[in-house]
């Protein structure tokens, strides 16, 4: 089946971005989420975004006015019936996934692959509540989406070759590098990614040095563009949150405890970047 529309559920910071990118590549874009707030967030943020590349003659106004037109926002899941191709970018919650995924199977034609973007959720758990388990793969993107060049492409244990080699070509034809992983709680991205921003929380917590200080290090010593709490500033905090409970779920080691500071400023809505206030102001 040749893909040409491409449905994406969620308009949040990851969503957006994915909508972002699929529209600029040419393909039409069903982006839906539950309220038409977010909807509307979501496209200021893509027209925002598109006008960056403009700025820096990376596409035409008219690539960023084609690529606007190609996006249709919808609250009404079942437009979604239309698409050659799903991707799922909702809340990082394995409850919120399920319900999607089961309406999802049942919405879409049954060649239809059905993606996710989670950062670190099972593949093959999504899969199987499907009964189309070798049409379900991980897709992941990276944030922000139309800068970041990685696609994580997660095989669940279901997975059909036809499949992650659709996906695989799909990553490529938005000018982005998939890299093959198999399934397992965080993949490889956040596996890693995750203990090292979590622990440099407790440095912070333990009073071992400032935020801004432990960011020095990581930005000169060890040239991240961004240090580690910046980083989980821009992920948000909640995000973080999740993808750790994940990994000490899924993994079972206490070294995946989440950091009791993390914990508090999730509790204290102190989410990062996107709500003003995490381990600095905005
Ligand atoms: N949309 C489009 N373009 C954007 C953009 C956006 N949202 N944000 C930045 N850009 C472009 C800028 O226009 C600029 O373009 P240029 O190279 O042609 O000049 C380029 O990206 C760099 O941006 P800036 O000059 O404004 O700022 P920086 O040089 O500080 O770069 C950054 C910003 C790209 C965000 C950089 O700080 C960075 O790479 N940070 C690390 C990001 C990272 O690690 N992301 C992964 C997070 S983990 C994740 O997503 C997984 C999830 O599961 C948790």
């Amino acid at each position: 089946m040749q893909i040409q529309q491409v449905g994406v559920i969620g308009a949040g910071t990851m969503g957006n971005g994915i909508a972002h990118v699929f529209a600029r590549s040419g393909y039409s874009v069903v982006l839906c989420d539950v309220e038409q707030r977010f909807l509307e967030r979501g496209l200021a943020t893509i027209t925002k975004n598109l006008e960056r590349e403009v700025a820096k003659n990376k596409i035409t106004t008219e690539e960023k006015a084609s690529a606007l037109k190609k996006i249709d926002p919808v609250t009404d899941r079942a437009r979604l019936a239309e698409c050659d191709f799903i991707i799922e970018a909702a809340t990082e919650k394995f409850e919120v996934k399920t319900e999607i995924f089961r309406d999802l199977d049942r919405l879409a034609r049954s060649g239809v692959i059905l993606a996710s973007n989670t950062s670190s959720i099972s593949i093959t758990k999504l899969a199987a509540l499907t009964k189309r388990p070798e049409k379900v793969i991980g897709m992941h993107f990276f944030n922000p989406v139309p800068v970041m060049k990685l696609v994580e492409v997660i095989r669940g244990l279901a997975t059909s070759q036809e499949t992650f080699a659709t996906v695989r070509e799909l990553a490529v034809k938005l000018a982005k590098t998939p890299v093959e992983v198999n399934d397992a709680p965080g993949f490889v991205s956040n596996r890693v990614l995750m203990p090292l921003l979590n622990e440099a929380m407790y440095a912070v917590m333990e009073g071992v040095a400032t935020a801004e200080a432990v960011d020095e290090v990581f930005k000169l010593g060890m040239a991240h563009p961004m240090g580690p709490l910046t980083l989980a500033d821009f992920i948000g905090l909640d995000v973080c949150l999740d993808i750790m409970r994940v990994l000490q779920d899924g993994l079972g080691d206490p070294k995946y405890r989440p950091c009791p500071l993390l914990i508090r400023m999730v509790d204290a809505g102190w989410l990062g970047r996107k709500s003003g206030r995490g381990f600095y102001q905005y």
